[in-house]
């Protein structure tokens, strides 16, 4: 299976996974600081910023855009509960 970077940018720490896996699944194994509540796109907790390559992210569900709206996200914004990995990319906490 393909693989992909994934880099927090807020520990140093980047990571490859199989493209596809969620942020959710890999960041807190890792020691990042994105911190989770519903994990079900429901509470815009795990809200991150996207450094680099928010091209090689899954393209956001029409539910992820709406509580990103509703929590007045800048376009750099994704959710980490709700975004996979398709590519290389930087991540923080927002
Ligand atoms: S953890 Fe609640 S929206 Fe991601």
């Amino acid at each position: 299976m393909a693989k992909a970077k994934l880099t927090f940018a807020d520990i140093d720490v980047t990571v490859t996974v199989p493209m596809g896996t969620r942020i959710v699944t890999v960041s807190e194994k890792a020691g990042a600081g994105i911190v989770y509540g519903c994990r079900e796109n429901d509470c815009g907790e795990c809200m991150i910023e996207v450094v680099a390559g928010m091209e090689n992210l899954s393209t956001p569900s029409a539910l992820e855009k709406r509580l990103l709206q509703e929590k007045r996200a800048k376009p750099i914004n994704r959710l980490a509960c709700q975004t996979a990995v398709l590519g290389d990319a930087t991540i923080k906490p927002a």
